[in-house]
This record gives structure tokens, sequence and C-alpha cells, in this order.
């Protein structure tokens, strides 16, 4: 084939795909790149940051992205990569607890306690390394039962049984946005030395920009390494950060974790190497780097706002229209009750509307990701009608 040939056909592929602007992609929490992460894309699309040693200026980007996100999650020395997504940072920092608990005791399973709301990469996680997972009881606001997690801890250091190796705390639950309360985990995990990691990949990039207007008082917004108890964090660029995928992030409190995470890696210009993934793009550090750069906290607060207020006239419309929220809107993320989620996201995936549906209670979910625009949510809830009509 000609070059002109295999672009035609590849566009033939293309157009099956949907696409951002239309508004029916409701319920992914990836949404399209800012258009300067074309250019950059563009320039850094044939680097490899799996040999740092050959692409010095991608992997002095990598360090200097790191060290801006780590800026807004007040974290001075942070220590991380840009990774390929929310699953392999939340199996990285599950590799750095086992670890560390390796280091303690030999023949003990290492046990992590997590909320059912945590995204399924930990289920992953867990096949994986055979992990422990403990999941406590959630409260009325879909978050860790504090309790529940004390006494466990308590009850197990008194019988002086295998102890509690980690904590996940979730800043903006997949399913319903929810966030845990971190501060008091912090505390949890300090008293008893435990590793908390905060899965933020979707929050990291929302809730250090929101306005105080949003916040509601059920929650805690303090989420971040000024709480000390807080070791790891995942927060994705390619979520609210609207660089394109892959761009996943991974951020330590400081390099004494990279020891846990090494293996030696000979043949490489860097002798060892502490990411899962081995040869990978530098476009995503690349593409963050340039994003931050030109959106800086402002363009971010503007855009958290903007899907806040998109969001909350969602729930206002669908309220008017008979549908019920399962919890006030924490960040854009919103889940309709619904008797039979399953059958209804059918249908209107049939009539062209995608979202998704939770599965920690039943309900519609949607996500009001930067491309979805006031009439999107209009048409959507014109379609849900009459889907519940029939
Ligand atoms: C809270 C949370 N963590 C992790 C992930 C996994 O991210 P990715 O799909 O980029 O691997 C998601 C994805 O939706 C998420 O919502």
């Amino acid at each position: 084939m000609d070059e002109r040939a295999v672009l035609e056909e590849l566009k033939k592929y293309r157009k099956m795909d949907l696409k951002y602007e239309d508004g029916a992609i409701l319920g992914s929490m990836c949404t399209k790149p800012h258009p300067i992460t074309k250019k950059i894309s563009d320039m850094f699309f044939e680097t490899n940051l799996g040999d740092p040693g050959l692409f010095r200026g991608a992997k002095k980007l990598e360090d200097e992205v790191i060290n801006n996100i780590g800026k807004f999650l007040n974290n001075p020395n942070p220590f991380g990569y840009i990774i390929s997504g929310g699953t392999e940072a939340n199996i990285t920092a599950m590799r750095a607890i086992n670890n560390i608990a390796k280091t303690k005791r030999k023949n003990h399973k290492t046990t992590v306690i997590m909320p059912e709301t945590a995204h399924f990469s930990f289920e992953k996680a867990r096949e994986m390394m055979d992990l422990n997972l403990i999941t406590p009881p959630l409260t009325k606001y879909y978050t860790m039962d504090l309790k529940y997690i004390n006494d466990f801890i308590e009850d197990r250091n008194n019988k002086n049984d295998i102890s509690v190796d980690g904590i996940v705390g979730i800043a903006g639950c997949t399913e319903l946005g929810a966030i845990d309360n971190i501060k008091e985990l912090s505390k949890i995990a300090e008293q008893n030395n435990i590793f908390l990691h905060v899965d933020a990949a979707f929050g990291g990039f929302v809730i250090p920009f929101l306005d105080d207007k949003y916040k509601l008082d059920n929650y805690c917004y303090e989420f971040d390494f000024s709480l000390n108890g807080v070791k790891s964090m995942t927060v994705d660029p390619h979520k609210m950060g609207l660089a394109p995928i892959p761009a996943g992030g991974i951020l330590f409190r400081d390099k004494s974790f990279k020891k846990y995470l090494d293996v030696e890696a000979p043949y490489l210009t860097d002798i060892h190497q502490a990411t899962i993934i081995g040869t990978r793009s530098g476009v995503g550090v690349a593409s963050t780097w340039g994003v931050m750069k030109l959106f800086g906290e402002e363009g971010y607060k503007n855009l958290a706002s903007e899907c806040m207020d998109k969001t909350h006239y969602l729930v206002k419309e669908a309220k008017k229209l008979g549908f019920k929220p399962v919890i006030d809107p924490v960040l854009n993320i919103v889940a309709l009750e619904d008797d039979n989620p399953e059958e209804t996201s059918l249908k209107l995936r049939k009539m062209g509307w995608f979202i998704s549906i939770c599965k920690c209670v039943k309900a519609l979910r949607i996500i009001v990701m930067p491309h979805v625009e006031k009439e999107h949510i209009d048409k959507f809830l014109g379609a849900l009608t009459e889907v519940k009509k029939n």
C-alpha cells in the first residue's frame, strides 16, 4: 500500500470511534486532550523513558513534572513517574507496600485495608502479589468506616496477630466521587506505622483546584502529602489533567521509597529500574509538562469550576424529572439511583448514549468531563426519561 492508501484505510477505522465532542461519552474519566499536546506528542513520539540515559531531556522533564505535581499536592520533595495510568500507579504502590512488608517479615501475607469502592486495579494487584485485602464497611457517605479500621488494627495488635501493612484511601472514588477521610486515615497510619496510599487518580487534578463553594460538610477535602501518614499517591494527568493517554502518575513522599521498587537493569543506561513497565514513551511526560505550564493553577481552577457547575446543573435537572442522586456531588461524578441499571444503560446505549453503572449501589454513573456540555446533558436526560417511560 502507498502512504495515502494506508492513511485512507486507517480513517475508516477511526470513523468507527466515538468522538468526545459529540457528547455521547458520559461514563469515561478521560476526555479530549488539550490541543497543544498534539504538537508535543509529535515532538516526543520516539522517546523512551525505559532507557533514560538516552533521552536525558525527556527524563529531566519527568523529574520536573513530578516536582510540579508534587507542588500542588504539598510535597516539596517527591519521587515518582508518569506511567501508563492509574492501574499501573496503584499496582506500583502495592509493590512498594508488599516489598516493605517483606523486609519486616517472611512467610506473611501482606495485608492491606481498602474500601469496597476501590478501583478494580487493586484486585489485579491482589491477584499478582497474593495480598490479603480487608474491606471495612462503608458509611452512608460511601467512605470507609474509621471505627472499624481502628478496632480492627487494635484487635490485631492485642492478639499479636499479623499486622496491617497498608491502607488505601480514595480521593474521588471511581463510581461516586466520594472522598475517604484521608486526614483520619493518616493519623491511624502514623500511629501504627502503616503505609498509607491515596488513590487520587481522578481527584488529584480536581480537589486541589476546587472552589470552597462546592465543598460539602460531610467530607474532608484534605488528602495530600501535607498529611504525614500519606506515603504515596496516584494522580492521573490523562483524566482531569487534560494530557493524552498514556499519562498516569505515581508519587511517593520522597526518594527513600525507590529501593523498594528497584530491580537491576544491567543492559540499560541506568542500572536500576523502578517502574513496572520497561520501555515507555515520553509523550505523556512532555504533554503533562506542557499542559501544566500552559494552564497553570488558574486554568485548572477554572476547569474544575466549569465541570462542577455542569455537574450541579445535571443533578438539578435530573431531580426535576424524578431521578435521585445517590449522594450530593462531591466531585464531577453523578450516580443516579436506578432499579435496573444494567438494562437501563443497555437501552441508552442503543439510543447512542454511553454511560456506565455502579457496583456498590444500584445506580447509573455519569462523569461530567470537560467535553460534556449542558446541551448534551439536556439531550441525555430526555433520552433517560424516554427509556424509563417504556
Ligand atoms: C480512582 C481510580 N483509580 C484508578 C483508576 C485506573 O486508571 P486507569 O484506567 O488509567 O488505569 C481509575 C480509573 O477510572 C480510577 O477511577
